[in-house]
């Protein structure tokens, strides 16, 4: 049994909203989005930025990861484990929807090429620690929707089994993010996607160097890609 976690109780609660939020709300368009479908000029601008934040993600990681195992923690539907494994990593793809990973599942069949690692698909949470032990965890843009206190707990959890390096994505406070998180709250809750958790970055470091430092963690590089209606953040933790 895994031991119990600070603030639980919200962890599974938000969990709980994102999974059916993936699963069910969003599935097609997300599905589409991640797709080479066409979309209109705003999801252009999205699939612009979210391409970019991929590519500079990858960037971080090694050209070649003959035998390294690499968690794609909220793979969603499955293109950054793609590459990962194209690279050699041996890849854990896991996300909270099955119904996304089963298309990560089919996407990755059909794409059919030689691949020199492999790719382990699992529905589930991330922080499950019968996944095993990584070389390195990427977690991009699946952190979004959680606080402050959750993402460095969950950081923490990860880093216990993680060798090298954790990248993640926070979406940075920045004034269009509040108007876009105000109106968002105008929609109904039915249509709404669970709120983002916009993290403001000095902040977000201070309670990361409290959560990880004393784990023996350091930050690395950081990149903001900001792309129409897409801003995120990427961030490295590296081992001191
Ligand atoms: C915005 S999508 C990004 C998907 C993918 N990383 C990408 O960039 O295309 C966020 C994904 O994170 C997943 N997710 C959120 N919290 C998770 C958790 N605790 N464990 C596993 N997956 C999670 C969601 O189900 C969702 O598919």
């Amino acid at each position: 049994m895994q031991p119990p976690i600070p603030h639980e109780h919200r962890y599974l609660e938000r969990r709980g909203q994102i999974e059916h939020y993936f699963d069910r709300t969003a599935v097609q368009a997300w599905e589409r989005l991640t797709s080479n479908a066409p979309v209109g000029r705003i999801r252009a601008t999205v699939r612009a930025g979210r391409d970019r934040m991929r590519e500079n993600l990858l960037s971080w990681l090694p050209a070649r990861m003959d035998g390294l195992r690499v968690l794609d923690a909220g793979c969603g539907t499955g293109a950054l484990a793609q590459v990962a494994a194209e690279r050699g990593a041996h890849v854990i793809a896991i996300d909270l929807s099955p119904t996304l990973v089963n298309l990560a599942r089919e996407r990755h069949r059909l794409a059919g090429h030689v691949m020199m690692g492999r790719i382990d698909f699992r529905s589930g949470d991330m922080l499950d620690e019968a996944l095993g032990e990584f070389d390195h965890v990427v977690a991009m843009d699946s952190l979004i929707h959680y606080d402050t206190p959750d993402i460095v707990q969950a950081l923490a959890r990860l880093s216990h089994r993680t060798k090298g390096s954790m990248l993640f994505t926070f979406a940075p406070r920045t004034p269009l993010l509040a108007v876009m998180h105000r109106v968002g709250r105008l929609f109904p809750r039915s249509d709404r996607s669970p709120a983002l958790e916009p993290q403001a970055e000095p902040v977000l470091r201070e309670a990361l160097a409290a959560g990880l430092g004393p784990l023996g963690w350091q930050e690395g590089r950081s990149e903001r890609v900001a792309s129409g209606f897409y801003t995120s953040q990427a961030w490295e933790w590296k081992r001191a």
